[in-house]
Order: C-alpha cells, then structure tokens, then sequence
C-alpha cells in the first residue's frame, strides 16, 4: 500500500486553523483505507528556531493530544518522533550532499521565516530545514504528503532530492529507490485569524485552541474583527468581509448559515448575537475533541507507550530504507 507521511513541529498546544488546515485531512486519509498513513512529531525541526529543549518533551505531549483527540488512531497510524531514530540524521546528511546552498537559499519559505522572525542569521541546520524534511518523508517512502500551502517549497525540494537520488545511487537492480512524493493541500487550506489577518497563528495571538473551553471560544470570538462599517446592532452589515462569518461558514450548520446571511444584510442581527451563536457552533464542534483530551491527559503513561510503539514501528521501516540506500550507494 501506498503511504502518507506528514508531521508537525511541536510548539504547543494547536488551533482551529491546524484542525481545517491539516489534522481533518489526516484524519480522512488514516480511514480512508487506501494509504499507510505516519505522522511525524518534528521535534529537530523545532530546534532550527529555539534551542531551548526545556518544553520540548511537554509541547510534544500536548500535540500528541491534539493529534489523539481529533481522531488519529495510532494502531492505524504511527505517531513519533523524528529524535528518536536516528535514521532521520544519517538520511539528512547523504541528502545534504545531492542538493546546492544556493537551492536552499532560494528557499521562499525559509526567506519568509527570516523576515518573519527577524533573524541576522541562520543556522547550518536551519538552512538544510528543507532536506531534514525530505529525510523525514522519503525515510518513509511517502508518496503524498498532506500539508498546508506554506509547505510547497519544501515538497518541491524534497521531490528534486529524490530524483537527484534516484539518478544517482539506483538499485543494484536498475530500479529507483524513492518516490517522488506529491503535496496534498486541504480544500480550505486557512482559517483566517480572530484579528483579520490571513491567518490563525498562535504567535499572533488571535488563534482558538482545540482546548479552549467554551468560556474561552466566547471571550475569543467577541474580540473578532466583523464589518467595520456595522456599528450599531440594526445596522445592515456585510457578511463578506466578516471574521466571525467566516467561522459560521465552517462550524455552523447550513440552514443556519443562509439565516445569518440575510438577517446580517437586513439588520436584523446585531453582532453581539451572532458572535454568540458562532461561539456555540464552535464550542459544539470542540466538545467531542474536548472531552477525548481531558480522558487522555489523565494517562501519561499511556501516552508515552503510544509513542514508543510508534517510534517501534517506524524504525522497522526506516531501517530497511537505510539498508536500501547503503546498499545503492554501495556503503555495504
Ligand atoms: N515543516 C513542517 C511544518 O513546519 C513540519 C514537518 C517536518 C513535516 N517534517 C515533515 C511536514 C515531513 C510534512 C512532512 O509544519
């Protein structure tokens, strides 16, 4: 059977916009029945932006949660984490090899995090970002990987190291060793974030949590950007450049949607209303997620056997890939 791989870098607790942007994806494809699904806690990728490692462990639990509550299984789908195969690094450095620094500055997503971050300068490792992701993908032979937008760049790097590979070191046989893998982007690959802006963000601050409890979806939802022009509650107002219309768009229930819609043009619904009736379309979504994290976080010790079962599983296969790759490039 074919297999997806995606992954995610552990910086804490994940949002709605993880949700619509990836993990409903994820989720769909793991029960889909016609991939091997794996999902990657990218914990050396989380590293190219912060040594700190005191929270690595912890932000990682907390994603693992998010991954579990929103419904991957991990009997169908290994959970692990890049740090603990080493096999991640040994690929990360033969693929170093077959691709120049002048591809990995051209990067634009690595531009965009320099600018975003504001950073002087970048690390060895934080340039070759893209090709520990690679190592990440084609470890696994993935040959579609379910991301948001943002992620093309890297897939497209990945896709001219495996080629580059391929051409290279082929098997014995003649046969290439990897896949060329292929981007899956989500059909509503953003959520916009409470402020307007393109998109949630926890750094931003105007993202909601798949933990927030319903008291704090409200609090959150009444500080969202609506029609500016719609001041007083009977004003008519324009759904089209609302936020929290957006959120109806997704969460709230079709009929309900329409309803909104034409009392919001006419005037009909102030806006205090409407950001209630999104904050309980919301909370009502999360429910079900909230109450699955709440059981699981009880159980530490379970959630550290799931990742050791995972990381079991994946080594199996990264080490039969290794052996592939030595014996191509014959290191044997
Ligand atoms: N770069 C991805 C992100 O920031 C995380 C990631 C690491 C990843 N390795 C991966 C995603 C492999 C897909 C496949 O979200």
């Amino acid at each position: 059977m074919k297999r997806i791989l995606s992954g995610m870098r552990p910086t804490g607790k994940l949002h709605l916009g993880h949700y619509v942007g990836a993990l409903e994806n994820w989720v769909a494809f793991q029960n889909g029945g016609e991939y091997e699904t794996f999902f990657l806690i990218a914990d050396y990728h989380a590293l190219t932006t912060n040594l700190d490692t005191s929270q690595t462990y912890q932000n990682s639990i907390d994603m693992l949660l998010d991954w579990l509550a929103v419904g991957i299984d991990p009997e169908k789908s290994p959970i692990f984490r890049q740090s603990q195969i080493k096999e991640h690094s040994e690929l990360f450095l033969i693929f170093s090899l077959l691709v120049t620094t002048s591809r990995l500055e051209r990067n634009p997503s690595l531009k965009e995090q320099v600018r975003d971050l504001e950073l002087d300068t970048i690390s060895y490792a934080h340039l070759g970002y893209p090709v520990l992701q690679a190592a990440d993908i084609l470890l696994y032979k993935g040959s579609v990987v379910p991301v948001g937008e943002d992620q093309l760049p890297h897939i497209e790097i990945t896709r001219e190291i495996a080629r580059r590979f391929n051409q290279t070191y082929p098997k014995p046989n003649g046969e290439a060793v990897f896949p060329e893998p292929e981007a899956k982007i989500t059909k509503f690959a953003r959520l916009v974030g409470l402020d307007g802006k393109a998109k949630m963000s926890k750094s931003l601050g105007n993202a909601i949590l798949l933990s927030d409890s319903p008291d704090e979806v409200m609090k959150k939802v009444r500080t969202a950007v609506t029609d500016t022009a719609k001041i007083r509650k009977n004003d008519p107002g324009n759904p089209d450049v609302c936020t929290v219309f957006k959120y109806h768009q997704r969460f709230t229930k079709e009929e309900e949607i329409k309803q909104i819609d034409a009392d919001c043009r006419s005037g009909a619904l102030g806006c205090v209303e409407c950001k209630q009736r999104c904050s309980a379309s919301i909370s009502e979504f999360l429910a079900p997620i909230l109450e699955r994290r709440a059981q699981l976080e009880r159980k530490p010790d379970e959630l550290r056997a799931i990742l050791c079962d995972g990381e079991a599983r994946a080594k199996t296969i990264a080490t039969q890939t290794m052996a592939e790759v030595r014996d191509a490039m014959r290191l044997g």
